[in-house]
């Protein structure tokens, strides 16, 4: 029986499990734990090491012979297997394809799900998978089954930019032996087809404050405390300034990373970026002017060195 408190989101592909478990996992400062991710991880690697995924045998045994370490680092789950580092290759086309043969192995779900309970003596945790609430943690009380139209889920993979068959996927899924994708018979089912994923949080918060769990959104007020006063009047008045002449909107708020250094990359899609680069990668330029100079400094701007192309 875990001691923390576990939040299990679950639904078949695209339907915004991970958008909507991270920004859950931000606001009640709970640690977010992709497990999908870990079954993409495995799956990248039994193909690297040319092992044949429709062998569930050969599968099995390569995943028993990787040095597979899990860990939560900025309150988000990571894997390494044998000392790689398989995040950039989640989303290959290969990975996609071959990830719900590899799922479907009765070994492979063994030796993950118990990395998955492990998670949840080290921190209280929103999950997101498929089989979270069925399987994985069946006595929390704490259970969603997201989902959304298929036209929209695949809508939203073509919007990424990602070739994912997901139909071919939701039935491989949902038609395996080995802890198939099932609402449980506990489980709050939402459907996200026309929410936005602030809209969908927001309803799961009112559910799990009446199902007891001691939650209040701790993101907002940590942000306040965060921001110092000079950082909060720029903020401020640089957001109302662009919202009301360049309905100016922030998208992905929920990605952003919470803490440790970030890379400003431009997209020079607005005629905003030249100034700001500027700001940021000239480092004499900002210190010619104290306003923004001390601008820079109060919200922790380090400028890089660049030269012209
Ligand atoms: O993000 P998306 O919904 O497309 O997939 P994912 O959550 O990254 O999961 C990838 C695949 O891992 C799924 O299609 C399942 O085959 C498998 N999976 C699983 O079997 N059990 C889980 N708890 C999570 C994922
Ligand atoms: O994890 P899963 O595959 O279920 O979905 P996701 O990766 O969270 O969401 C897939 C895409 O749908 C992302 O680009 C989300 O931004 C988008 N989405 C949305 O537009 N509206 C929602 N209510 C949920 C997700």
């Amino acid at each position: 029986m875990p001691t923390h408190h576990i939040i299990a989101i679950d639904g078949p592909a695209a339907s915004g499990k991970s958008s909507v478990a991270r920004t859950l996992a931000q606001r009640l400062g709970f640690s977010y734990v992709n497990s999908g991710a870990m079954y993409r991880a495995v799956t990248w690697h039994v193909l690297q090491r040319g092992v044949n995924v429709h062998e569930p045998a050969a599968v099995a045994t390569a995943i028993e012979q990787s040095r597979i370490v899990c860990d939560l680092i900025d309150n988000q789950s990571r894997i390494l297997i044998d000392d790689h580092d398989p995040t950039p290759h989640l989303r290959d086309d290969d990975v996609n394809r071959a990830v719900s043969l590899v799922s479907g192995v009765p070994r492979v779900r063994e030796i993950l799900v118990a990395r998955m309970r492990e998670y949840a003596k080290k921190d209280n945790l929103v999950m997101e998978g498929r089989d979270i609430g069925s399987v994985v943690f069946p006595e929390t009380p704490f259970k969603f089954y997201i989902d959304a139209s298929p036209e929209v889920r695949v809508q939203r993979r073509l919007a990424e930019g990602q070739r994912d068959e997901i139909a071919a996927r939701d039935r491989a899924d949902s038609s395996r032996a080995a802890s198939p994708l099932v609402i449980a018979p506990d489980a709050i089912v939402i459907d996200t087809s026309a929410r936005t994923i602030d809209g969908v949080v927001d309803q799961i918060m009112r559910r799990l404050v009446g199902k007891g769990l001691p939650a209040h959104s701790k993101t907002e007020t940590a942000r306040r405390q965060r921001m110092n006063p000079y950082y909060w009047l720029g903020y401020t008045l640089s957001r109302l300034l662009a919202q009301i002449f360049f309905r100016f909107r922030i998208l992905h708020r929920e990605r952003m990373i919470q803490s440790g250094p970030l890379i400003l990359a431009m997209n020079h899609q607005s005629f905003f970026d030249p100034p700001l680069g500027d700001f940021f990668s000239r480092p004499q330029n900002v210190a010619r002017s104290l306003v923004l100079g001390l601008a820079s400094a109060q919200a922790e701007c380090h400028p890089s060195r660049s030269g012209r192309q």
